[in-house]
């Protein structure tokens, strides 16, 4: 008997709202000034309010939390600072019986230099396979062509250990060493790890860092073969044993290099789309879809079961990584004026300033990121337009406590302020007394309405997760204007969309050719609101400055309507 997960439709994450958010970030329940999953799970009506479908937990696991949980030092326990496995347990409950799925951390390439097995390497006999768990070389000149991820902090991805007398590889952080894919018990000691939370009922995994599991002499060291292999095993058991899974590549690659992580649909069942993101951010700040259109005309068919993740913003740096040299100074120019607000190879900043707090901006975004092909997914906080701190260290000025009221700690948390694992933000303008949920459930102007609404309008549409694209290419380039189209073979019914959206901050007239739907009544999701029918004349419309239309292209009422 395969052991079922909580969602019903084995495609669920099709149709998905993903919510990303940090357990320690979200609400602390026992004022010890770190968030917890006992405040989580009193957080949860407000995420099935929100209208969320999917909670995406960063790394919660017993760790030295030196890349905030991403080192990990046991795979199969809860940071006690969080709670307890049995706290873990009703919070899953808890999120299944609100139908929401849950999707974990799995952090296999390399562990926190403090995990048992890397303390057991470095003490046992070289060659032995308490020792091959991990990466060794006797000298730092292997691999040298290998990028360095990290570039603010590390110099090489080789770090000499005292106790082995020997280098270690680690492809983040020095204290993150790399696990030896090609050693079985690895993979085997994965495997266990990951039954441990799927059997518990978790719905789907998040594999972290997944195109550098092995390394070969004369490559990047990145999707290799072997990687590709090792991924289909553990896809093969999830398979085996488990129904209604899902899995999440997160490859930071091109469009043609992310396309195997999906295989023949036995892969991954979705992968983030990288490259898409910081193009959405040109093309804003350009005035012009060229940089969107380009990017999806370079990504591929995928498998009809697996699925994109889309995003504007997440917990890491908004990566640069796959923009051409030109491209990246650009982004840097137009969107981190500061160089505090840099690091690694990207912007560290939170979507509301990156878009100077413009309003229509964000709304723009969001249209973009909740009618493009994937699913969702929504950086805790930024369905509230919270602000950063980029005085604090590494990638935290977007990991700061969740702003829930203009209270002490922002609701948060009743520790004395100092002892909060991070300081709320608190200037004028994004300062929790300013930027909190409870003033935005009291307005209905606020972005948190605004939000929750266009979530809840996406979810009675089964196109925007499941149809096809495809763009339109009026005249003005300013405009990016796209049909999704979703034939539903359990109804035989079908859906199309039209969006439009002015990437200007001026007024912007268009005319659309629409001659393959004409005698089609558009009409504007929002308010439901009819529009003149098209004929096959150009379609003239004309959009309010960073506006945006979903248009539903419907039957004429006299087609579908008997003859009297
Ligand atoms: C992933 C995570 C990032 C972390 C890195 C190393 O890229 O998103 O936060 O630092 O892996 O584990
Ligand atoms: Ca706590």
């Amino acid at each position: 008997m395969k052991k079922a997960g909580s969602a019903s439709d084995p495609l669920w994450y099709k149709d998905a709202i993903i919510y990303e958010l940090h357990v320690r970030a979200f609400q602390d329940s026992n004022g010890d000034g770190i968030g917890d999953f006992p405040g989580l799970i009193s957080r949860l009506d407000y995420l099935q309010d929100l209208g969320v479908t999917c909670l995406w937990l960063l790394p919660f696991y017993p760790s030295p939390l030196r890349d905030d949980g991403y080192d990990i030092a046991n795979y199969v326990d809860v940071n006690p600072s969080y709670g307890t496995l049995d706290d873990f347990r009703q919070f899953l409950d808890a999120a299944h019986s609100r139908g929401m799925q849950v999707l974990i951390e799995l952090v296999i390439n390399h562990t926190s230099d403090e995990h048992p097995w890397f303390q057991a390497a470095r003490l046992a006999p070289a060659g032995s396979p308490a020792r091959d768990l991990y990466v060794w070389s006797a000298d730092n000149q292997r691999y040298k062509n290998v990028p360095i991820i990290f570039s603010d902090t590390e110099k090489s991805n080789w770090a000499w250990d005292e106790v082995a007398g020997a280098y270690y590889w680690h492809r983040f952080f020095s204290h993150q060493p790399d696990l030896n894919f090609d050693n079985p018990a690895v993979i085997e000691e994965v495997l266990k790890a990951m039954r441990f939370w799927l059997d518990m009922g978790v719905d789907a995994l998040r594999m972290d860092a997944i195109a550098y599991l092995y390394e070969r002499d004369g490559t990047r060291c990145e999707n290799l073969p072997e990687t590709h292999a090792a991924i289909k095993t553990l896809r093969a058991a999830i398979d085996a044993d488990y129904t209604n899974r899902c899995v999440l590549a997160e490859v930071n690659q091109s469009p043609t290099d992310v396309r195997p992580y999906f295989g023949d649909g036995d892969e991954c069942h979705m992968a983030f789309h990288f490259p898409l993101m910081p193009r959405i951010y040109m093309a804003l700040r350009q005035e012009d879809r060229l940089p969107i259109t380009d990017i999806m005309a370079q990504t591929p068919a995928i498998p009809d079961n697996c699925q994109w993740g889309l995003f504007l913003r997440n917990h890491d740096e908004l990566t640069l990584e796959m923009v051409t040299a030109d491209e990246r100074d650009y982004m840097y120019l137009a969107y981190s004026a500061d160089p505090r607000m840099r690091i690694n190879v990207g912007i560290r900043r939170r979507l509301a300033p990156l878009v100077d707090n413009n309003r229509r901006r964000i709304e723009l975004l969001n249209s973009l990121l909740l009618s493009f092909p994937g699913t969702p997914i929504i950086y805790y906080g930024d369905e509230i337009g919270m602000g950063d701190n980029i005085y604090l260290g590494d990638r935290n000025g977007v990991r700061t406590p969740m702003q829930w009221n203009p209270d002490r700690n922002a609701g948060f948390s009743t520790a004395v302020p100092a002892r909060l694992y991070f300081p709320v933000i608190m200037d004028p303008i994004y300062g929790y007394q300013a930027i909190n949920v409870e003033a935005q459930l009291s307005d209905q102007s606020s972005l948190l309405h605004w939000t929750r609404n266009m979530v809840a309008l996406r979810k009675l549409f089964h196109v925007f997760g499941r149809g096809t694209l495809e763009f339109l290419s009026p005249d003005n380039r300013k405009i990016l204007a796209y049909i999704r189209h979703y034939e539903n073979p359990s109804h035989g019914s079908s859906e199309t969309v039209l969006c439009v959206a002015n990437l200007s901050r001026f007024a912007q007239p268009v005319s659309l050719n629409l001659n393959s739907f004409v005698g089609m009544i558009p009409v504007e999701l929002l308010g439901y609101v009819p529009f003149p029918p098209i004929t096959s004349q150009p379609y003239p419309l004309t959009l309010a400055p960073y506006s945006f239309l979903w248009l539903e292209l419907q039957p004429a009422p006299e087609s579908i309507l008997p003859p009297l």
